[in-house]
């Protein structure tokens, strides 16, 4: 009998492997040097960021997870009936499940993501649970301009669902760029369904990145370790440690690799020296007011229409329209 997994009809723009060997290249020749967070989710990296999702300290999946729960009936009656639902960087899909069994008539369901592991499962997975629903599934860098596939049913509009706070992990002209970019890609009358982890206490955020089990850790140093598989590196991971810190000027947690002591890194033919106490930037995450996000969105060219929040106002789920 035959075992291999059922291969899913994939729109397949995965970015190539050598875009991480320019960008980790690019990063590292640079002064304060940096990697791109995007990279963190291999196979290796995605399974640690769920099993980050699930860590009690990590706050951020469970609160938005609980809001969705409570008001996504409000949701899909602000969305309304026949949505085409496109769902950026969703992972293993469990709070737009929540949101589906809500929406009205869905028209079809466009799940983007950069890991086509994790796109296949959720695919397959969403198939059983809805299978009169349409979803075409877009591997791609949605930072990136990317085509959407055409569903076999018009649909009466087109809505973003970007959870996660991923938002948080762009620099603001970066998300400015990304929100213009979604109201061209939703079009006139179109929203954008974003959940975005608001600001609070240091020592809850602080905690939320230093897990007491050392997961994040893990999974910060997994770029490292997945630059040595990819890209022919030699980081010696016992001489790296993750370390993040909430910077409240900038409203963001920075997170970092650290060189431990005075070392030289190969990445393919080029050589890289650290300093010991030397930090590479890995990821930024940005904790915003609702009344911030609220006006970065505008600025981008959408309407406020809504915020659902928890009990101690530790997470936003917002719903835009866009003005054309
Ligand atoms: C995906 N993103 C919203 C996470 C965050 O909280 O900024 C990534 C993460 N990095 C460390 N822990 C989680």
């Amino acid at each position: 009998m035959n075992h291999e997994p059922h291969r899913l009809a994939v729109v397949d723009l995965e970015p190539a492997k050598s875009d991480f060997l320019s960008e980790a290249i690019a990063g590292l020749s640079r002064h304060p040097r940096t990697l791109p967070c995007k990279y963190f989710y291999d196979e290796n990296g995605a399974e640690l960021f769920q099993k980050i999702c699930e860590l009690p300290e990590y706050y951020i999946t469970r609160t938005e997870t609980g809001i969705l729960r409570v008001h996504a009936h409000q949701m899909a009656h602000c969305i309304g009936a026949r949505c085409e639902l496109i769902g950026l960087g969703t992972g293993s899909g469990t709070k737009t499940r929540i949101l589906l069994e809500e929406l009205e008539e869905p028209a079809v369901y466009v799940p983007v993501d950069i890991s086509k592991e994790q796109l296949e499962r959720s695919t397959s997975l969403f198939r059983k649970i809805f299978p009169k629903l349409e979803i075409l599934p877009v591997c791609a860098d949605y930072l990136e301009p990317f085509d959407l596939p055409s569903p076999s049913r018009k649909a009466a509009r087109k809505v973003v669902y970007f959870p996660g706070s991923t938002i948080g992990n762009f620099e603001p002209p970066a998300a400015m760029t990304f929100l213009r970019r979604v109201v061209d890609l939703c079009g006139n009358d179109g929203g954008l369904l974003i959940g975005v982890d608001l600001r609070k206490d240091r020592n809850v955020l602080e905690r939320a990145y230093n897990d007491s089990a050392g997961v994040t850790a893990q999974f910060n140093l997994n770029l490292l370790a997945r630059a040595n598989r990819e890209l022919d590196a030699n980081f010696d991971l016992r001489h790296w440690r993750h370390y993040a810190i909430y910077n409240p000027d900038e409203g963001r947690i920075e997170i970092y690799l650290i060189s431990e002591i005075d070392q030289t890194v190969r990445i393919k033919d080029r050589q890289f020296h650290f300093h010991a106490g030397e930090k590479i930037i890995t990821e930024y995450s940005y904790k915003h007011t609702p009344q911030g996000f609220i006006g970065l969105a505008r600025k981008a060219g959408f309407e406020f229409v809504r915020m659902w929040t928890d009990n101690g106002h530790w997470f936003g789920v917002f719903y835009f329209t866009a003005k054309l």
